[in-house]
């Protein structure tokens, strides 16, 4: 990075801050605090909209973030959690994935890290990942695996069920696990997994474990998402439950990846496939399957011990292995 860059990262971080109040502002205010023209201020804030900040301006008042922003705060982080110790967790204002940040180390394992925004967030197949800033969280978490490739084959599957353990702490209950491993409230997406892989395909592999879990995204914020999506806050609202900090969120899934990483290098899929199977979204129902360009109709049984799928169609009971393939009710 640049001292330019630096600079000008400085200067927004320093107006993120200042609005995370949720108060208003003005621009003389801002100015000053940063030692820049009201045009330079100006042109921050036009910045902070292209992350995904929701604005709002009043003259004579300047400037202010509806409701405020909700600031990952590491030392919560570190107060509420029981398994952070071993971890190296560093939390960036912006990156551009947390995924390739950890994919750029040289030893990401026991590496966390959390970014406020994400300016080329990564899904799954080749999509992008809708990151606005302070809203939701945007987590990678790095590990080394013996085994290769099929060792870590139910690994998402397990992180899936890291996610709805965490979630149950807050009191949410109701959530299914797509398989590989979205987490749905309701058909809605609530949170993404992404794993990537490198080194040995057949021994000693280090993993980089991503997750994106929407909070408190509002409409305007998550429009271009091309699938239905829902965000934690309003659940917890529509439920009459408590609303919950990032910070404390963050806290609770390194706790329950933590328990869920360790069980998982002890003994595999097959300690986690009956939980699994409990919260399955589509049990018993018809699904339809779609690798590239084939299309395949069936019934949704289950998944095997090693976290395969497993589902009836016309010609048997077929099992299928992780990779592109995508899975959704019926028509
Ligand atoms: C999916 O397509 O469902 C997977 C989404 C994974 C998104 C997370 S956000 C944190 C990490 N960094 C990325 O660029 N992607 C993952």
């Amino acid at each position: 990075m640049t001292d330019a860059v630096r600079g000008e990262l400085g200067a927004l971080w320093n107006i993120v801050k200042t609005l995370a109040d949720g108060k208003f502002h003005s621009g003389e205010e801002l100015g000053a605090l940063l030692g820049v023209s009201r045009a330079a201020v100006w042109k921050h804030l036009q910045k902070l909209e292209s992350f995904g900040v929701i604005l709002s301006s009043i003259k004579g008042r300047g400037y202010c973030i509806n409701g405020g922003l909700d600031l990952l705060d590491l030392d919560i982080i570190k107060t509420n959690s029981h398994s952070i110790s071993p971890l190296n967790i560093q939390i960036f204002p912006q990156i551009d994935s947390t995924n390739s940040f950890l994919m750029r180390q040289d030893n990401p394992a026991m590496k966390v890290c959390f970014a406020e925004f994400q300016s080329a967030g990564r899904g799954r197949r080749g999509r992008s990942w809708v990151s606005p800033m302070a809203q939701n969280i945007y987590c990678s978490i790095g590990w080394g695996f013996e085994g290769g490739a099929a060792a870590v084959e139910g690994l998402s599957l397990a992180i899936g069920l890291s996610i709805v353990r965490a979630l149950k702490r807050f009191g949410l209950t109701g959530l299914n696990l797509k398989w590989p491993n979205d987490v749905l409230y309701q058909n809605k997406k609530l949170a993404g997994i992404l794993i990537e892989m490198r080194g040995d395909p057949a021994g000693y592999c280090q993993i980089v474990i991503g997750i994106g879990l929407n909070v408190s995204m509002q409409e305007q914020q998550g429009q271009s998402i091309d699938q239905p999506w829902v965000a934690l806050n309003s659940i917890l609202a529509d439920e009459n439950l408590l609303p919950v900090t990032r910070s404390q969120l963050a806290s609770a899934l390194l706790d329950e990846l933590m328990n869920v990483l360790q069980g998982y290098h002890e003994t595999g899929f097959a300690n986690y496939q009956r939980e699994w199977v409990d919260v399955a979204a589509y049990k018993g129902q018809k699904v339809e399957l779609r690798n590239g360009q084939s299309l395949v109709f069936g019934t949704f049984i289950g998944v095997t011990d090693s976290g395969a799928l497993q589902v009836a169609t016309e010609t048997g009971i077929q099992v299928y292995h992780g990779g592109e393939i995508s899975l959704r009710a019926a028509q």
